[in-house]
């Protein structure tokens, strides 16, 4: 047998290794269904944190949350084939399946969730229903990556059905799909709360994203000139209508070169509808898509 650690550095690493030695990764959907049961007849509560993995600080800070509210967190890692419409980008999304399990485990999760394609899709990747997603899947992402969020809500609802969770972690980076989420929720009538975890960003402001990673070092510098746009366009919405505003965060963000907005729009915060005056809704956002290069990137800011 070896003996205890004495001093409290030592403990503390110690401490670290067993809650490593816990997770479990597990690949099978019928793993994962035979440990929700048997957690679930334990009366445990489950977080669930749906991720594509190449985890970084942004995914972690809904871990951390997720393990601080609930017994046990299952955390997936699947990059969902559904939910792309472009085939290159599908191809080209960063996978660090090893590296992901190793800071899961550190975060203190119960379990990785980690299925191949054919385990979750048996049939083949395909779409088999539509969901009713309501106004604000057409929007936005919606309109300018048709069929993405049904793949989104087929992912989800099917890890909902498998995982049982009690609450479900979704980032605000990406707005619209936690509307989108409710929506699916609420038409699938799916017991679940949905807890919205606000934006990580690195020091200069670029929302963490896996698809950082693609960016080249040069692309990497100008990235951030997106927030700072989003920022001034805050301030110069003070004076100015919705619709100045507008040009002038997307007159700011394609005046530097190798950064092109696709779309930047203001929107009311829960219908995810677009608002003409400032007044018209008490809660508004504005969400926009900008190519840096071949990568595409989103943030949004809360206006009012
Ligand atoms: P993915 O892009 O891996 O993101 C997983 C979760 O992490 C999402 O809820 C996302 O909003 C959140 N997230 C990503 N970057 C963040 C940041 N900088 N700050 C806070 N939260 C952040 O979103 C998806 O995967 C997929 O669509 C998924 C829901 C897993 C379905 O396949």
């Amino acid at each position: 047998m070896r003996s205890l650690p004495s001093r409290v550095g030592n403990c503390a690493q110690c401490l670290k290794k067993i809650i490593e030695k816990r997770m479990i990764i597990i690949k099978t959907v019928s793993e994962l269904e035979s440990y929700v049961s048997r957690e679930r007849n334990n009366g445990r509560s489950i977080g669930l944190v749906p991720t594509m993995g190449a985890l970084h600080e942004g995914h972690l800070s809904l871990v951390e949350r997720a393990v601080r509210e609930n017994d046990d967190v299952i955390v997936s890692v699947f990059v969902n084939p559904t939910q792309f419409n472009n085939p290159d980008d599908l191809a080209s999304y960063p996978r660090t399946e090893e590296e992901d399990c190793r800071q899961l485990a550190r975060a203190g999760v119960a379990v990785a969730f980690v299925p191949e394609v054919s385990e979750m899709y048996p049939q083949g990747a395909v779409r088999e229903k539509e969901f009713r997603l309501g106004t604000a899947a057409e929007v936005m992402e919606g309109k300018f990556r048709p069929g993405h969020f049904q793949g989104v809500a087929q992912i989800v609802s099917r890890l909902f059905e498998l995982c049982r969770p009690n609450r479900a972690y979704f980032g605000e980076k990406d707005f619209q799909q936690i509307a989108v989420i409710r929506n699916m929720v609420e038409s699938e009538g799916i017991d679940v709360d949905i807890i919205p975890c606000p934006i990580k960003r690195a020091d200069d402001g670029l929302a963490l994203s896996s698809r950082n990673a693609l960016l080249t070092p040069a692309q990497r510098v100008i990235a951030p000139e997106i927030h700072k746009a989003l920022k001034a366009g805050v301030e110069y919405s003070k004076e100015h209508g919705v619709g100045e505003t507008r040009e002038y965060v997307v007159g700011l963000i394609d005046a530097v070169e190798g950064l092109q907005t696709e779309y930047f729009e203001i929107v009311d915060a829960r219908t995810l509808l677009p608002v003409e005056e400032w007044s018209e809704s008490p809660e508004v956002q504005g969400c926009i898509t900008v190519y840096c290069g071949k990568v595409r990137l989103i943030d949004n800011i809360k206006f009012r």
